[in-house]
């Protein structure tokens, strides 16, 4: 018999199947549990439960390994592209350079965001964060441009292609408009990370002269975002997306999930904390320290820690060195990267951090490499999901391509009143509402 698990409840056997993966993952298949034996399971953030059989993304978080479809993402960072990256994960496999060359002009032909947008940014009120606007305007992409009936590979690759080349530009667009400053178009002769970074920063009376290892750098940075498996963002896309709506607001969706500070906000909340303890505590990094192993204080130690690394997350390994790399090339020095280094020597010779299996996560470095690159603080998370779109819509389109995809509908065990009658509102007495929020940390 195959490899099998056995529960026994009220004297009964159940015989549960076990699903192992190409890694040799293993997990216990309970899709008729509740047919079965009446139970559901219960799991506060699906820490042991898998939603998905996926051939995208394998972790390993033991031992600190992540790749992209069977690829080493040290390997990609070090030879491929940010968009070969991408082609890699929608469709599979690597592009043969007629296929990278295809795709790339169709990003160029699909890389310019309709006239009448524009006005949408102006209407934001000027402290709106820019995460708020990017979720919005990728909704309002829909009404723009109409997915067609996605049902075939071409009308599945032109949404996809929309998505993958007008986020950059509405992400730089939104930056000029915020500071009153012109628009600047992409150009058809620079690559992709070169067009955003030329979008963003250059001006009529400055023109931006590219730089072949700042782009080199958010080629990187964007490859290490791709895709990391079944994280908030991306569970979410699926999720939302299981409900059949149209792409865009699935990515919307996601976009949403990863602004939150425990995920793709930790970016924008470690530079955050960095220059605190630089300013005001005059770089005191021990406080820090005890200040995240106190329980009576709700302060963590942004970007450290990870659901599924219990070791040193191989992305912020590659950042810290990237960040070195570029400062020396810019022949700067930024006080937070030292922070950073500090506070890191620290936390990891403390005995709760090292208890805890807490590392540093990619969150950690990436604020300061986007620093040197000039990107402003409340922009990092947009950074993130223009580098995680990729693996949104891979993940999208693994659900979307399965044809058992069921809507996503976990279950509850419910814990309130039981049944109560309705009281006229005249005879009802001051009652008490529950006011045990945990406030979020
Ligand atoms: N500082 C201090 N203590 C921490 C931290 C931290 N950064 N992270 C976890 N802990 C402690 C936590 O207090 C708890 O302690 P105890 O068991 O004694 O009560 C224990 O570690 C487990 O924490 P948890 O919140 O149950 O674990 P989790 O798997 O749900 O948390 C996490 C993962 C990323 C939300 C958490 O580590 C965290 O809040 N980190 C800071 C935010 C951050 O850097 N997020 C970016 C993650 S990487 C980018 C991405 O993928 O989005």
């Amino acid at each position: 018999m195959a490899e099998h698990a056995e529960l026994t409840y009220e004297g009964k056997k159940f015989t549960l199947p076990v699903i192992i993966g190409t890694e040799g993952e293993k997990a216990i298949d309970i899709s008729m549990l509740r047919e079965e034996t009446g139970l559901i399971t219960l799991d506060a953030g699906f820490a042991n439960t898998g939603s998905c059989i996926s051939t995208i993304t394998f972790m390993d978080g033991e031992k600190g390994v992540l790749r992209y479809r069977g690829i080493p993402v040290e390997q990609l960072a070090e030879y491929s592209l940010f968009i070969e990256t991408t082609y890699l994960l929608i469709n599979g496999v690597l592009p043969t350079r007629k296929q990278l060359t295809d795709f790339s002009i169709l990003l160029n032909d699909n890389s310019l965001i309709h006239e009448d947008m524009q006005s949408f940014f102006q209407s934001f009120p000027r402290a709106s964060h820019p995460m708020g606007i990017l979720s919005s305007m990728v909704t309002a992409l829909r009404s723009f441009y109409p997915e067609l009936k996605v049902e075939t590979a071409e009308e599945i690759n032109l949404t996809v292609t929309r998505l993958l080349s007008k986020i950059r530009t509405l992400a730089a667009m939104s930056y000029k408009i915020s500071r009153g400053h012109k628009v600047v178009y992409p150009r058809p002769d620079l690559s992709y990370c070169a067009n955003f970074l030329n979008m963003m920063f250059d001006s009529p009376v400055k023109p931006y002269q590219i730089d072949d290892d700042l782009v080199k750098a958010l080629n990187v940075f964007w490859i290490l975002h791709a895709d990391h498996e079944q994280n908030c963002s991306s569970s979410t896309v699926r999720m939302v997306g299981s409900g059949r709506v149209n792409l865009y607001a699935a990515i919307s969706a996601g976009i949403a999930a990863l602004w939150g500070p425990l995920h793709g906000g930790a970016n924008q909340a470690v530079v955050e904390m960095l220059t605190r303890i630089n300013r005001k505590d005059g770089g005191n990094v021990k406080k820090a320290v005890e200040r995240a192993k106190d329980k009576k204080d709700s302060f963590r130690l942004m970007g450290f820690g990870h659901r599924v690394y219990k070791t040193y997350d191989p992305r912020a390994k590659i950042m810290k060195m990237t960040c070195d790399n570029i400062l020396e090339k810019l022949h700067t020095s930024d006080p937070l990267l030292d922070i950073a280094k500090k506070l890191e020597d620290v936390a990891l010779k403390d005995d709760y951090f090292l208890e805890h299996n807490l590392y540093p996560n990619i969150d950690f470095y990436s604020g300061i490499m986007l620093r040197a690159l000039g990107i402003p603080t409340n922009m990092f998370t947009v950074m993130f999901a223009i580098g995680r779109l990729p693996g949104w819509i891979a993940q999208w389109k693994e659900s979307a391509d399965d044809p058992k995809w069921k809507l996503s509908r976990p279950r509850q065990i419910y814990n309130g009143p039981i049944l109560t009658d309705y009281i006229p509102i005249d005879e009802r007495k001051k009652q008490h509402t529950d006011s045990r929020h945990k406030t979020h940390r």
